[in-house]
């Protein structure tokens, strides 16, 4: 979604613009060539290996951005607040990371269960296979998965494990093609747990909570935030963020009862009230962007 990115944050000559998920350095670099020659970019990725190849990618914008390894929730730690006119956030996994059997992170390539994004985290998901209870498990695939059997099939996991340790993405994808067969569905029957072992390995809801917040800190008034998800739990998040934020008025006790508001100045303004989905042609290009939201917001 590089030409919906460019439009949510129009990148300027001499303008500060951060982004927090540089991945291969897409994005990056079409912001910095449309803020040539004096625009400023500060990027991060947890992947080591995505700030080495996002380096290498924009080697000819060299003196024009500052690149670190890092959660995008500590953003506020090391950019100056009110300093930026743009931040794009393009969450969840690359392809790189996908592509790569040994990274762990796919139920279609044999390899250890790791899905660490940041490879000096101790924890992977092998870890909370191996360790955690059924209904912890249980608990990771309903909440961050939406998997309807979640208790069956952490029930199933448990049992399994006590015979023979679940350690690799294929030993993990085949117990619960076992479990649940696919019975003419489209999608993988694993394709749920998958995706809720990633967010519980790398606490992604946690940093996308305080990413958010850092992100709001470190734009200028009149700055934008571009973020785009890719389930509808990160979704969500975003769009209550923007909404709570927009609003007027704060209340208490998690219930918006008209008179027990309280006035306050709102924090920002939805650029778009809907999210915007990626153009046909990308789709057809990328089969991984069916999924993909973008939610603009501005500063005020
Ligand atoms: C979809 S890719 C980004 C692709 C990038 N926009 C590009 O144009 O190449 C997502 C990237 O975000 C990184 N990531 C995910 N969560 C992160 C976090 N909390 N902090 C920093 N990077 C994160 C992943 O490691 C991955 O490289």
């Amino acid at each position: 979604m590089v030409s919906e990115v460019l439009e949510a944050v129009n990148p300027m000559e001499k303008g500060v613009y951060v982004d927090g998920t540089i991945g291969g350095g897409g994005h990056a670099a079409a912001i910095l060539a449309a803020s040539s020659p004096s625009g400023w970019l500060f990027g991060c990725d947890r992947d080591g290996d995505a700030v080495e190849a996002a380096s290498a990618r924009l080697r000819e914008f060299a003196g024009r951005f500052e690149l670190r390894r890092g959660d995008y929730a500590d953003l506020a730690e090391w950019i100056a607040v009110g300093s930026c006119d743009g931040v794009v956030l393009d969450l969840g996994v690359s392809s790189a990371q996908l592509d790569r059997a040994e990274r762990g992170f796919s139920f279609l390539r044999d390899g250890p269960l790791d899905m660490r994004m940041d490879r000096q985290q101790t924890t992977t998901a092998a870890d909370l296979m191996m360790s955690l209870s059924a209904e912890e498990l249980a608990r990771i695939f309903w909440e961050y998965g939406g998997e309807r059997d979640s208790r069956r099939l952490a029930k199933g996991i448990e049992r399994e494990r006590l015979s023979r340790p679940i350690r690799t993405t294929g030993e993990l994808a085949g117990l619960i093609e076992k479990m649940s067969p696919r019975r003419g569905k489209k999608s993988h029957p694993a394709t749920k747990v998958f995706q809720a072992l990633r967010i519980a390995v790398n606490g992604e809801m946690s940093s996308l909570e305080r990413g958010l917040a850092g992100a709001m800190k470190i734009l200028k008034p009149g700055g934008r935030l571009a973020v785009i998800t890719f389930h509808s739990l990160e979704d969500r998040m975003v769009k209550e963020f923007g909404r709570a934020r927009a609003r007027d008025y704060t209340f208490t006790g998690g219930v918006d009862v008209p008179e027990l508001r309280e006035p306050r100045a709102p924090e920002l303004r939805l650029v778009t009230r809907k999210a915007i989905q990626p153009r046909r042609a990308e789709l057809a290009e990328n089969a991984r962007s069916r999924s993909a939201q973008l939610r603009v917001m501005e500063k005020i």
